[in-house]
């Protein structure tokens, strides 16, 4: 059930709906890439910033630019507060870190008033096609859920070929269509046969430490 915000009065089973601007410790975890390693993943916080801005410099003009859709090779003071500074509800961002260092990011944004988040992706240049685009989707997915989202959405490079292998390979049942070499997707983010499938045992609790001041 709905109310006029498109947000649940409850998440499924009957869970109580995460507040707004708590940051969601039950939310860190660490996953399995593809070659093996074993990366934390955690929702992001405004003390990311630093990182943030350095992992944007370090990306490959291409890799921003399917991000983007245009040449960007600087995050503005403004862009980093907003990316880093989320309510954990509408707008919720998963970092995946390894030996401290941020390497990728994903992200969903309510669509105002609606059931349908838009998600977006960045993994730096040296990890990609390792699974964390996939890694990332799953989790988003079980987080928006349990938020009131049942619909992501996203819009990409028609020949970005990592984006669309991702929603492809994700098991959710998605829809797409083109204009001007723009695919827009869409697709339910309840838990297939296949979706299940294809996380199956890349997700365990973290070992790490919780942040001793959570924000
Ligand atoms: C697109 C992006 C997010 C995908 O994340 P990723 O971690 O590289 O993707 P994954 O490793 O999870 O790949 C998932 C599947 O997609 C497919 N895939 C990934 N990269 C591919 C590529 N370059 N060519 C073809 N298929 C590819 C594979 O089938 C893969 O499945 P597998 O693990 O069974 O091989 C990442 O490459 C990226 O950040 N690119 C630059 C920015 C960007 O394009 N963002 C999206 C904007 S909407």
């Amino acid at each position: 059930m709905s109310d006029s915000s498109g947000r649940s009065s409850s998440g499924p089973e009957g869970a109580a709906m995460p507040l707004p601007g708590v940051y969601p410790e039950d939310l860190e975890c660490d996953v399995t890439t593809s070659a093996g390693a074993v990366m934390h993943m955690r929702p992001i916080r405004p003390d990311d910033a630093d990182e943030l801005v350095h992992f944007h410099l370090n990306l490959s003009s291409g890799s921003v630019y399917r991000r983007y859709f245009a040449f960007h090779p600087e995050l503005s003071q403004r862009e980093v507060e907003h990316l880093t500074t989320v309510d954990y509800v509408d707008r919720l961002a998963f970092i995946v870190e390894t030996d401290d260092r941020l390497v990728a990011v994903g992200r969903y944004d309510r669509i105002p008033a609606t059931d349908e988040a838009e998600v977006a992706f960045l993994v730096t240049d040296e990890f990609q096609n390792h699974g964390l685009g996939l890694l990332l989707l799953k989790h988003l997915a079980d987080a928006a859920r349990h938020r009131g989202i049942t619909t992501f959405t996203a819009e990409t490079q028609a020949d970005n070929r990592g984006m669309l292998g991702v929603f492809k390979d994700s098991g959710f049942p998605v829809t797409s269509s083109i204009e001007e070499e723009v695919v827009s997707v869409s697709f339910p983010i309840e838990p297939t046969e296949e979706s299940r499938a294809r996380y199956a045992g890349r997700t365990r609790p973290s070992d790490r430490q919780p942040p001793t001041s959570p924000t």
